[in-house]
């Protein structure tokens, strides 16, 4: 089986400069799911017909196992087809999908492919409400499919027809090469129409049969913003779906958001208005609070998120506590037991088990011990415009608060370091090291006082 994907229209109602199959449904161009869904069916060739935008579609979807065709002129699907169709063998049976039809799945393409076997034409349609717009299925008395009739070249009767085409069909390749050669474009439209071939297999005698999807959303196609935003939550919904199938507490299954891979173990909670982005790991009895941005995250088992968490390529061990409103960027390793509190902010930093950073605070480029205690408004002044240089912490340092360390330093174990200290250099193990202006009082001062105006 083979297999191309039907990408070159415009997409003029989105109003947007990217190409309409760059458009993104969770956090991925349209296209790239087609991709993953064809890649799982195994087929011999992967065959992309770009044309709006067609650089910037190679560019952005570039794989080694996809052969581009390139339609230069929109006229039609069968013309787009057949601009697949050098790049193509003519053993076993080609899939058309679309990449503006995101969310086809692959069990029911499979089906399609199957009733396809070698030697007839599988449509892949669908009984709608309301039909208007579609091409539609076109059955003899006996029930056998004769024809598409395109909506603008549609009688009223035929209009009145509840079966749709979705587009999608498998069909013998060399059939199809034969079918695509003689296709004419004298319709309503001027296009060549990919439809017409199946007027064509019932004329050679060639049987065609048909196959429904399980769901009407894996054959919607998008056009514009407000489809895309349709089709955006009705895979969220799915993702979310999977989830508490799988077991996984989510608070408002309607408001979670995942733009890559969430991997959960058992017991966890998720709370309302949370994206994960990326590759997102939360172990066993993890706990997300409220609106809380994950992205390339790996969190330990039992730790406690609270709400409007916002982490990054970081990983947090067991029995974490962090939140709320605790910064995390690309670097960080929170060993077990490690608390992070608020509007604390932390980048490329480690810190070992039972640390705490509870308020207020930047930890850049430091190493940090067990047991640490940093107190609020600590800095690390880890950049001098240039350079950037590291905070050394060790095991069991205790650092008051509004401390700044200005890198490259290290605060020896057991250390403790006074409230307000600008330390600059080193501060040795078990001592208590200070650097704060002597307070004075000055008892005879007198406060300025304002005249009154007479
Ligand atoms: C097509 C079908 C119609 C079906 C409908 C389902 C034909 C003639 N009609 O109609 O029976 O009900 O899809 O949505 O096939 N494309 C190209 N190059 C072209 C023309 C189209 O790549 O020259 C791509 C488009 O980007 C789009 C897809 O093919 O992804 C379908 O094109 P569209 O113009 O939407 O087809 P319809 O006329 O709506
Ligand atoms: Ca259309």
């Amino acid at each position: 089986m083979q297999i191309t994907i039907l990408a070159a229209g415009q997409g003029k109602r989105m109003n947007s400069r990217l190409p309409k199959v760059l458009q993104p449904i969770a956090g991925q161009a349209m296209l790239s799911h087609v991709l993953s869904t064809s890649r799982s069916l195994g087929p011999r060739t992967l065959c992309v017909v770009v044309g709006h935008g067609g650089d910037q579609v190679r560019a952005a979807l570039a794989a080694p196992d996809i052969v581009w065709a390139e339609q230069a002129q929109q006229l039609g699907t069968g013309h787009a087809v057949q601009q697949a169709m050098p790049m193509l063998g003519d053993e076993g049976t080609v899939l058309v999908l679309y990449g503006d039809v995101p969310l086809i799945r692959a069990q029911t393409l499979r089906k399609l492919v199957e009733a396809a076997g070698s030697s007839r034409v599988a449509l892949l349609t669908v009984n709608l409400a309301d039909p208007s717009g579609y091409g539609r299925i076109v059955r003899n008395l006996n029930g056998q499919v004769v024809a598409i009739v395109e909506e603008k070249d549609a009688s009223a009767e035929q209009k009145g027809i509840g079966e749709v085409n979705t587009g999608i069909m498998c069909v013998p390749a060399s059939l199809l090469r034969g079918w695509l050669g003689r296709l004419q474009n004298n319709n309503a439209q001027a296009e060549y129409y990919l439809t017409d071939i199946i007027g064509m297999a019932v004329g050679d005698g060639v049987e065609v049969v048909t196959q429904q999807p399980a769901a009407e959303w894996e054959v919607l196609g998008v056009n514009n913003k407000a489809q895309l935003a349709e089709l955006e939550r009705i895979h969220q919904r799915n993702l979310a779906d999977a989830l508490l199938a799988q077991g996984v507490t989510l608070l408002d299954p309607a408001r979670i958001d995942i733009r890559g891979e969430l991997l959960c173990g058992r017991d966890v909670e998720i709370d309302v208005g949370c994206v994960f982005e990326g590759r997102v790991e939360l172990a066993d009895g993890a706990r997300v609070g409220a609106n809380c941005v994950l992205r390339n995250v790996k969190v330990g088992e039992n730790t406690r998120i609270a709400p409007f968490c916002h982490f990054d390529g970081a990983e947090i061990g067991a029995g974490g506590v962090l939140g709320p409103y605790a910064r995390l960027r690309p670097g960080t390793t929170l060993a077990e037991d490690v608390h992070v509190g608020n509007f604390v902010e932390i980048k490329n930093s480690q810190i070992a088990a039972h640390s705490k950073a509870n308020h207020l605070s930047y930890l850049g480029d430091a190493t940090i011990g067990s047991g640490v205690n940093i107190g609020a408004g600590t800095i690390t002044c880890n950049y001098d415009g240039v350079n950037k240089s590291r905070t050394v912490i060790e095991d069991d340092v205790f650092i008051g608060s509004d401390t700044q360390l200005v890198a490259p330093v290290r605060v020896g174990k057991g250390a403790t370091l006074g409230a307000g200290t600008t330390l600059t250099q080193d501060a040795p193990a078990n001592a208590l090291t200070i650097s704060r202006a002597r307070q004075l009082t000055l008892t005879d001062w007198q406060r300025p006082v304002k005249k009154k105006k007479d």
